[in-house]
């Protein structure tokens, strides 16, 4: 499974990386608002800086909402570093769009996904990925993992290359949920991912393996002479 984080914070991109896990970035309006990131020179140079620091995908939303808007977006966006992957939203010129940065080889990634119907129309056009929005689905006492499950079916049934990029996950539960269900990527805030990293049994037993080294004394001399 890909991971991706979600944000448009440098910092954390950078800690994502080097963990060496990191597959990509996805940002939106909202996270590069966060960061203070306005004006699109602005969000240009941020787009860049972020290809940067990550070996692979970074989707860069576009903000128009008519076809021609979109296409005039996103191929600028596109044209910014290679990694980048278009983000278009899940409206009717939207499809338009990713139908035509498809046969121009154009990767998308359609985003605002809460139904297996919008899923099932973006792969049809020809997206690389579809965003469905877990968190946001909870919100309103909907099963996000469900919807998940239903696209997996959907898109082995016609064998759609188009990849299940999980969103809006809230927590490491989450991500775990996502990769059962068949989730081709998630795309997590920092504290979600390294939330996978924790369990009280194993800090317990470093902290237990640790002190029987310190009582031990000498091991590491030994490892230092016959290495
Ligand atoms: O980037 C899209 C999605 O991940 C947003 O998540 O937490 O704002 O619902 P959230």
């Amino acid at each position: 499974m890909k991971f991706f984080i979600d944000t448009a914070n440098l910092d954390q991109i950078t800690e994502a990386q080097d963990l060496g896990i990191l597959d990509g970035v996805t940002t939106n309006p909202s996270l590069m608002a966060k960061e203070g990131i306005t004006g699109d020179d602005a969000v240009n140079v941020h787009y860049k800086t972020i290809c940067g620091i990550v070996d692979n995908n970074v989707s860069a939303e576009v903000i128009g909402t008519s076809f021609n808007e979109i296409i005039r977006e996103g191929e600028l966006l596109a044209a910014l570093n290679p990694k980048i992957v278009v983000k278009v939203p899940m409206i009717k010129d939207g499809i338009k769009a990713i139908k035509h940065f498809s046969s121009k080889g154009i990767k998308t990634n359609c985003t605002l996904i809460f139904s297996a119907g919008q899923a099932l129309l973006a792969a049809k056009a020809g997206a690389s990925y579809v965003s469905p929005f877990l968190g946001r689905l909870d919100d309103i006492s909907t099963d996000g993992i469900a919807l998940i499950k239903e696209i997996r079916l959907i898109f082995d049934n016609y064998n759609y290359p188009t990849e299940i990029l999980a969103a809006s996950i809230r927590g490491p539960l989450h991500i775990v949920a996502c990769a059962m269900a068949g989730a081709d990527a998630i795309t997590a805030p920092l504290h979600a991912i390294t939330a996978l990293l924790k369990h009280p049994i194993t800090e317990s037993g470093l902290a237990t393996f640790l002190a029987d080294y310190e009582k031990a004394g000498t091991r590491r001399d030994i490892i230092a002479v016959t290495s």
